[in-house]
């Protein structure tokens, strides 16, 4: 089937390719993003494959069905970003990738716990340049601390079990805890969550109930000093609050791999121009606050699992055999 990529990189290239060896679709990778300017670039393809910054709202699919479109495929799991009643109601498929490896984005929320507890990049300039003071660099031990887990599915269930092994006690909020969950964590309302713990770690997907979960009223009823990471997308957080909250000291530190408006931002090398995000360059002037480019999901493992199943829903769409993980309808693995 033709497949047309966007926003893609070397990297999409490369697994893409690879996987693509036992399926023989012709791929065709954009580095542009896909939007309103840009989706007359799909004209002829079938297929239109795309990732978590692509804007696929009713516009943009209108103009890809008039052009022969029948099916987006995200490499990705997140699919807020597609209005997905529009799809239906233009008889566009949408599948994507339920899991790929939520080790990755488990993992990485460790990361930015660690860094931004023990400051560990911060030790790293330090001592380059011979600099062996340990002023700025207190941390806590993370055993006996309480940590809130907001959505406990795949990516948050890894999450408390690591935190869980390092000696953190974990509590859990989700509307729909699976057996396991219920059996092994403490479940509270989401309320109880905010005001017990020493990290608060967000693992829910977008969704109208969850933009700016963590919000003003919210940030207030935590304890003093708090951690938040979110992982999970950025518009999960109101930005504004949260800077609000850091110069209080309300919020301790804010460990983000996602970003209210990262869009304009995120997956592009911008180190020569100059970002007209004021609310992002406050974010970065805080001591206490750790970004990365959402590359939660960028491990070797992840790319490989994303470009299989990416390609195995297209086959499964065209062959109508194989599993197709339809959104909203696809048998959740993992
Ligand atoms: P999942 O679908 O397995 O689990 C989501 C869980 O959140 C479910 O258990 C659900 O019941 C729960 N949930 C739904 N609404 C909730 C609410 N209001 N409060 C608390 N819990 C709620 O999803 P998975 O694979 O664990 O991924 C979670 C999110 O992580 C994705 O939606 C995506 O936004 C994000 N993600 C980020 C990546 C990155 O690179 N940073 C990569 C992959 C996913």
């Amino acid at each position: 089937m033709k497949i047309a990529f966007f926003s893609s990189k070397t990297y999409d290239q490369n697994s893409f390719t690879l996987a693509n060896a036992g399926h023989a679709h012709a791929m065709t990778f954009f580095e542009a993003p896909l939007n309103a300017d840009t989706a007359s670039m799909a004209q002829g393809f079938p297929a239109v494959c795309v990732f978590v910054n692509d804007v696929v709202n009713r516009p943009v699919l209108e103009t890809l069905k008039a052009q022969g479109t029948e099916l987006i495929v995200l490499r990705c799991a997140g699919f807020n970003n597609v209005d997905l009643n529009a799809a239906s109601e233009l008889g566009i498929r949408v599948a994507r990738v339920p899991a790929y490896s939520p080790h990755a984005v488990a993992e990485h929320a460790l990361a930015l716990i660690l860094t931004l507890n023990r400051k560990t990049h911060r030790a790293y300039n330090r001592v380059r340049e011979g600099n062996f003071s340990l002023d700025g660099l207190l941390g806590f031990d993370l055993a006996g601390r309480t940590v809130g887990v907001v959505g406990a599915g795949k990516i948050g269930e890894i999450f408390a079990h690591i935190m869980e092994a390092i000696g953190c006690k974990v509590l859990i909020s989700d509307p729909y805890p699976s057996n396991t969950i219920q059996e092994k964590y403490e479940i509270v309302p989401f309320e109880t969550l905010v005001k017990a713990s020493d990290i608060i770690s967000l693992h829910c997907p977008l969704t109208p109930s969850t933009h700016h979960l963590i919000n003003e009223a919210v940030l207030s009823q935590c304890k003093r000093g708090v951690m938040l990471i979110n992982t999970s997308r950025g518009k999960m957080v109101d930005t504004k609050a949260a800077i609000q909250a850091l110069k209080t000291g309300q919020l301790g530190a804010l460990g983000l791999d996602v970003y209210e408006e990262e869009g304009d931002l995120f997956f592009a090398d911008l180190s020569s121009e100059v970002i007209q995000d004021d609310v992002f360059m406050r974010l970065l002037s805080f001591p206490n606050v750790l970004i990365t480019g959402h590359q939660g999901f960028f491990t070797r493992e992840a790319l490989k699992n994303i470009a299989d199943t990416t390609l195995a829903n297209v086959t499964a769409f065209a062959t109508g055999e194989g599993e197709f993980f339809e959104v909203g309808t696809e048998k959740i693995v993992g």
